[in-house]
């Protein structure tokens, strides 16, 4: 959206009394001095300040993907460990961000950041079943039965209910794609060991139909588009 644009549908400047301030270097996207109406702005995840005021800090919720690199914990804060948030340093009120679920120390790949409480709950309640593929490579070569174990939903240790039925991919004897419905503590890890198997790394590749995007490194992270936000959103 062209800033112009959206200074004149969040303000009550006219469309030419937006570039005038514009012009008179009163606006600012993500604390840099704007120059043009032209400039396209994001409105979800933009800071837009007029007069060093934000403007829809309180209107706008911020959606992102993390490619999430091992070490960083999903906290808000923890006195022992870096966060993913630590990474996140052009942002403002980073307080207010949340993970969307957790993704434990070592395990890396796609991670959902926002502000907006209801979607998270869209994407991490049990009753919504939103799909997760991950990633791993185990210890030990599969045992011929897991694909029927987990489509039948295994019991896990310290749970009494079983699980959903999970879909697993084999890419290799110790490479799997697993397809978990729900969001269990340590769920994939502890799926592997009721088979007696062990995971040495997972890495997520998706949430529903948001894939992590292939140009994402490591510990950067980008906003979502309107149509990533709106697939997860559950009608
Ligand atoms: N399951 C796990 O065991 N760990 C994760 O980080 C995510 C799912």
């Amino acid at each position: 959206m062209r800033l112009d644009k959206y200074l004149s549908d969040h303000t009550d400047l006219t469309r030419s009394l937006a570039s005038k301030s514009i012009r008179q270097g009163r606006v600012s996207v993500n604390r840099i001095k704007a120059k043009s109406g032209a400039q396209k702005i994001h409105p979800l995840s933009d800071h837009i300040q007029l007069n060093g005021e934000a403007i829809a800090a309180q209107l706008a919720n911020r959606y992102f993907m993390m490619n999430k690199p091992q070490g960083l914990v999903c906290a808000n804060s923890d006195g022992d460990h870096p966060l993913v948030f630590d990474v996140m340093h052009a942002e403002h009120n980073l307080q207010k961000l949340h993970t969307v679920g957790r993704l434990d120390k070592d395990t890396t790949g796609l991670l959902l950041i926002t502000d907006d409480g209801h979607w998270s709950h869209c994407i991490t309640s049990p009753k919504h079943h939103q799909a997760k593929t991950y990633r791993a490579r185990l210890a030990e070569p599969l045992i011929a039965e897991a694909e029927q174990l987990f489509s039948q939903g295994v019991t896990l240790k310290d749970d009494v209910k079983p699980t959903l039925p999970a879909q697993l991919e084999r890419i290799s004897e110790q490479e799997v794609l697993l397809t978990i419905h729900e969001g269990r503590y340590h769920q994939v890890k502890r799926m592997f060991a009721a088979l007696g198997n062990r995971v040495e790394t997972l890495h997520r590749h998706s949430i529903g139909s948001i894939t992590l995007d292939s140009d994402l490194l490591p510990g950067h992270y980008r906003a979502l588009s309107e149509q990533e936000v709106q697939a997860l959103q559950v009608k």
